[in-house]
């Protein structure tokens, strides 16, 4: 297996949070895409608040609300107080969760307990997490089952991130793209997986070859949110002359959920849209372009670093509130309405 300088992996992991939270790592150009699309609210409401029911479920488990925590954190002291708190907050909400890549606890076995929430979140639905790039080095069946086993997770999730391997200092230039090992790998691995991007979108082509893998679901992580090139760049003073253009690089997350919505694949493939979900209005209108979940990432790590668990309960309480308000005003009283009859309730601006 190979293996990064002691420690490298669980310090560059914390070096990323620290500039998520010091910096604006947003996109700034252009946004998810949602806002091109309004929703048209019915004046004159029936349904209340109560009434509309956001239940769904995932890997068979139930959820209160189509919401996942995006993979983040884990690898060091403030990755696990920050899965810890995630955790805690996922069970109380009954929302999925996902913790960042283990490759630094299969690196070293000492970090395995940053990343072990199942005793606080007994639960949800949890979502282990890996790179293809490693499976392109040296990972195979067993570092997969492992990652899930090791945090008794319902799921793996493996992220692919090319653009931003290629911008990262110690970056991995010729592993992160080809998906020909994972297309013998995947199938061995009998637990639901997830392809997921991590913020810079998927092209039309790209999540044409992730479905001929037969995943359980593609997360879009569309560019609208986390700006994977800004973060890199923020820590390579190579880049310090790249240009605007470069740095706002990708598909918006509205575009790549389209595309995922209007390509041929299985029925039972899921869709989930993230990147840049920030509000229970995008999410209404993710939900109702074709998305089974919504997913975020960057709000959780803000909302816990400026307030710890209170803030990020206050965050999510918002974000559910939205939604079932614009459910309400939509006349839609479930998920299954909204999928059915979205569409129809919002427009292009
Ligand atoms: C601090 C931080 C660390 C992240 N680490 C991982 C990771 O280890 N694995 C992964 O798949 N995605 C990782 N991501 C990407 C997120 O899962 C997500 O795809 C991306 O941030 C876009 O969502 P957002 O705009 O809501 O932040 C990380 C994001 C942040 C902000």
């Amino acid at each position: 297996m190979v293996k990064e300088k002691d420690g490298a992996t669980s310090k560059r992991k914390d070096e990323h949070i620290k500039i998520c939270l010091e910096n604006d790592v947003e996109y700034q150009s252009h946004n998810n895409g949602f806002q091109k699309f309004k929703l048209h609210p019915s004046t004159l409401v029936d349904l209340s608040l109560e009434q509309i029911n956001l239940k769904t479920t995932i890997f068979e488990k139930e959820l209160d609300f189509p919401i996942l925590v995006s993979g983040m954190t884990g690898g060091s002291k403030l990755g696990q107080q920050y899965n810890e708190q995630i955790a805690e907050i996922c069970q109380e909400f009954r929302i999925g969760m996902g913790v960042g890549s283990q490759r630094a606890a299969i690196e070293n076995p000492d970090l395995i307990k940053t990343f072990e929430v199942r005793n606080i979140a007994p639960d949800i639905p949890l979502i282990a997490n890996l790179g293809l790039p490693q499976f392109n080095k040296s990972y195979d069946v067993k570092e997969a089952i492992f990652a899930i086993e090791m945090i008794k997770a319902d799921a793996l999730a493996v992220h692919i991130n090319p653009l931003q391997e290629l911008v990262q200092l110690e970056g991995d230039k010729e592993d992160s793209h080809s998906l020909e090992r994972l297309k013998q790998i995947l199938p061995q691995v009998k637990y639901p997986i997830i392809l997921k991007g991590v913020g810079t979108g998927f092209s039309r082509k790209d999540l044409q070859n992730l479905v001929n893998l037969s995943p359980y679901a593609i997360d879009v992580a569309g560019a609208g949110g986390t700006n994977w090139t800004k973060i890199e760049y923020l820590r390579n003073k190579k880049m310090e002359y790249v240009s605007e253009e470069f740095v706002e690089q990708g598909i918006a997350t509205a575009e790549s959920l389209q595309s995922a919505h209007s390509i041929k694949r299985p029925k039972t493939l899921k869709l989930i849209a993230s990147g840049g979900i920030r509000t229970g209005i995008d999410a209404v209108k993710a939900l109702a372009l074709g998305s089974d979940y919504v997913a975020f990432a960057l709000p959780v790590l803000k909302a816990l670093a400026k307030g710890g668990v209170d803030e990020l309960r206050k965050y999510i309480s918002t974000f559910i509130f939205e939604m079932k308000t614009s459910m309400a005003m939509l006349g839609c009283e479930n998920i299954q309405q909204l999928k059915k009859k979205g569409h129809k309730k919002i427009g292009r601006i």
